[in-house]
């Protein structure tokens, strides 16, 4: 930790309460998190790790409704039952919050009404979804439709989960509202938007000054201010948030992403509170000598990365993070985790049925840190049972066992060292700082790794040094490879803790220690904290191995919702199965050539281009998803394949007659039809 902090606050991104959590979770924000956090708590540093549930936005409103209850017995129900699993698993937070806590509301309300006060935000009345049979402004996920960029007709009017876009509702292609399926129409009302450009040289100056931060956060961010800040809207026409609290916005509340980062200030106020010391919480926002790293998954990169430090700027009296360590996705036996069709290993699922530390374990040796990675179970299951059972648990389980039959339970006296012994004591002192240094850096995996290979390092030494033999033939020899061994023991006990806090507690136990582990300072971990004559405890198998018979069950679930998400590829020569038409179904489609004359980027819609278009003696607009793929320079002048006598729809609100042809391969290659030949405009495509 550099010199100048005297404190460091940790949050992991704050959970939506309207699902059960999932390994996805626990590797993305969590789990490094906890380990980190641990790890700090036994350096003897000040720090504090906060956490709750993000407890508004659309998709808890549409739960709700679609259950038939309030938001709020949604958020209930979640809150606790995310909390419980997160403690089972051992992730150690001072305080799990909730965005629906009164305190919550105060402090977003406060700081909305600082910006306010500061003339920080634009307000824009503009036209925007509303479903007039519910009565109500379609925000975010209230709208489905087509995606511009991929066709998707599923759609959300925030995103694209098919092809990863993010979207405003009004990009969508034939939009329908979420809630009564009718097609929503244009309404006007006020919003307050965020003015990101005008923060855009501040926030770009200040990600100059984080040259120390992972390659794939930098690359997103740079990314992100490389297109431009555009203004985000920081109010939605909801009734299920937090209140905006001026009198000319009545009936509206704030945009969840302005409200969830806040959660983690709310949070520290009433973990403050409990501390008996209200105003704590002012020390570890406000107060320079702070750290603050955000763990997040990289879905969130840009609310932590730009969004929220940009507000905490504008306020001018909060510290800005000083990492945002975000991993990237996990997937699942090759294919992509989705909740919704139980594609996922719950957690309390995972706990009916297996130990926490070998999941601790495998989540870190594999880790997203800077590629998606992927949790197979038999992956998880080889690397329990050779690192954990075969090194880790098989060491500690034969020195230990030796030790009873040949010390009587006892620690032996160590006697004189030769150069193994030397070499054996060396790694174990050089431990801690090596390990300590790696997750100081993030690096967990590289730090777990360490870990199993001082196992490895204390197993090969008992093998060389051979104490069955020296048992026969030089006691005195014997007594001081095993008291090396235990001693082993202990630093893999107590370097375990961060990642395996069950298990090391365990291991101390057995060692005979009494005392609780966690008071035991991280740099002391190398040293010997054994006293020579002192009986250790009754020893158990620490890490036992997973049977195929155990694993098998929980691939085969799997893989039968992957062959319903994910039919039978193409090559098994099946046609699609799609109904047959008459020719006269397909001359009812007035497919046309037609010239591209203009081309222009639609404002805010980094997906869209407006094209001008000629078909024969007529010019006409259409609105295509193809900005991702060409430029407006690369369509001008281009031969194009439309449909011509499509029904014109509104798009962003931009009229589009007609519908240019594109197509997608399975790699993702993309190209708009385009003919071979110079056609004339006009000619018809039979
Ligand atoms: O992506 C999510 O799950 C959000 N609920 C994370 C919010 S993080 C923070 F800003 F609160
Ligand atoms: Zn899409």
């Amino acid at each position: 930790m550099e010199s100048d902090y005297k404190r460091i606050l940790v949050t992991s991104a704050l959970p939506y309460a309207n699902g059960p959590l999932h390994l996805g979770h626990l590797a993305g924000a969590y789990l490094p998190a906890d380990i980190y956090v641990r790890y700090q708590r036994l350096k003897k540093r000040d720090v504090v790790y906060i956490c709750g549930s993000d407890e508004h936005g659309v998709p808890i409103t549409i739960a709700a409704e679609r259950k038939k209850v309030s938001p709020q017995s949604i958020v209930d129900e979640f809150h606790y039952r995310n909390k419980e699993a997160f403690a089972k698993f051992g992730i150690a937070f001072d305080y799990y919050g909730r965005t629906s806590a009164k305190i919550h509301h105060e402090t977003s309300q406060e700081i909305f009404l600082r910006l306010h006060k500061k003339g920080i935000f634009k307000v824009k009345t503009e036209k925007q979804l509303f479903d007039k049979k519910a009565n109500m402004f379609l925000a975010d996920r209230y709208v489905k439709g087509t995606c511009p960029v991929c066709s998707n007709p599923e759609a959300y009017g925030d995103q694209c989960e098919k092809c990863g876009s993010t979207l405003s509702p009004s990009e969508l292609i034939n939009p329908k509202s979420a809630i009564t399926g009718e097609p929503p129409e244009y309404r006007e009302t006020k919003h307050w938007y965020l003015p990101l450009g005008d923060f855009q040289e501040n926030v770009a100056k200040w990600i100059e000054t984080r040259k120390h931060w992972k390659t794939n956060v930098l690359g997103q961010v740079k990314s992100w201010l490389s297109e431009g800040l555009a203004d985000r809207a920081v109010t939605r026409d909801l009734s299920w948030g937090v209140p905006v609290p001026l009198e000319e916005a009545k009936g509206k509340v704030l945009y969840v992403w302005f409200d969830a980062p806040i959660g983690y200030i709310s949070a520290t106020k009433e973990w403050a509170v409990l501390q008996g010391r209200p105003d704590l919480w002012k020390l570890y926002w406000q107060d320079n000598h702070t750290k603050l790293v955000h763990f997040i998954g990289k879905d969130n990169i840009v609310f932590h990365c730009i969004m929220f430090p940009a507000t905490l700027m504008e306020l001018g009296d909060y510290v800005l993070p000083d990492n945002v360590p975000a991993n990237e996705f996990l997937n699942l036996q090759g294919n992509k985790l989705s909740t919704s069709r139980n594609y996922a290993v719950w957690l309390d699922d995972y706990l009916q049925k297996f130990p926490v530390d070998p999941l601790r374990y495998y989540l870190t040796f594999n880790a997203p840190e800077t590629k998606d990675a992927d949790f197979t179970w038999q992956d998880f299951q080889q690397h329990n049972n050779s690192e954990l059972a075969d090194i880790m648990g098989n060491f500690i389980n034969r020195t230990l066992t030796f030790a009873g039959k040949q010390f009587n339970g006892c620690i032996p006296e160590r006697g004189v060292t030769d150069e193994l012994d030397k070499q054996m004591l060396a790694i174990l002192q050089d431990a801690p700082q090596k390990i300590g240094d790696l997750i100081e850096e993030y690096e967990f995996r590289r730090a777990i790794i360490a870990l199993v290979d001082i196992g490895r390092a204390a197993n090969k030494y008992f093998n060389d040094q051979e104490p069955w033999r020296s048992a026969k033939d030089n006691k005195s020899k014997c007594a001081t490879t095993i008291s090396i061994c235990i001693h082993a023991v202990q630093t893999l006990a107590l370097l375990m803790q961060p990642f395996m806090p069950e298990s090391a507690a365990r291991t101390w136990a057995m060692l005979g220690f009494t005392g609780n582990i966690q008071e035991i300072p991280w740099d002391t971990a190398g040293d010997c904290l054994l006293t020579p004559g002192a009986a250790f405890g009754p020893v158990s198998i620490l890490f036992r191995k997973f049977e195929d018979t155990e694993i098998q069950p929980e691939i085969d679930r799997l893989r039968a919702i992957s062959e319903a998400m994910f039919p039978a590829p193409a090559t098994e020569k099946k046609e699609p199965e799609t109904p047959k038409i008459k020719y006269e179904d397909f001359a009812k489609l007035d497919l046309r050539i037609a010239r591209v004359l203009e081309a222009e980027k639609v404002e805010k819609a980094d997906k869209l281009l407006k094209l001008l278009i000629q078909i024969g003696s007529e010019q006409r607009q259409i609105i295509a998803g193809v900005a991702k793929y060409y430029t407006p320079q690369e369509m001008i002048g281009k031969k194009i394949v439309v449909i011509a006598n499509l029904e014109p729809a509104k798009i962003r609100g931009l009229e589009s007659n007609g519908m240019l042809l594109a197509a997608e391969d399975e790699k993702g290659e993309f190209s708009v039809l385009m003919p071979e030949k110079d056609l004339d405009s006009g000619a018809k495509i039979r």
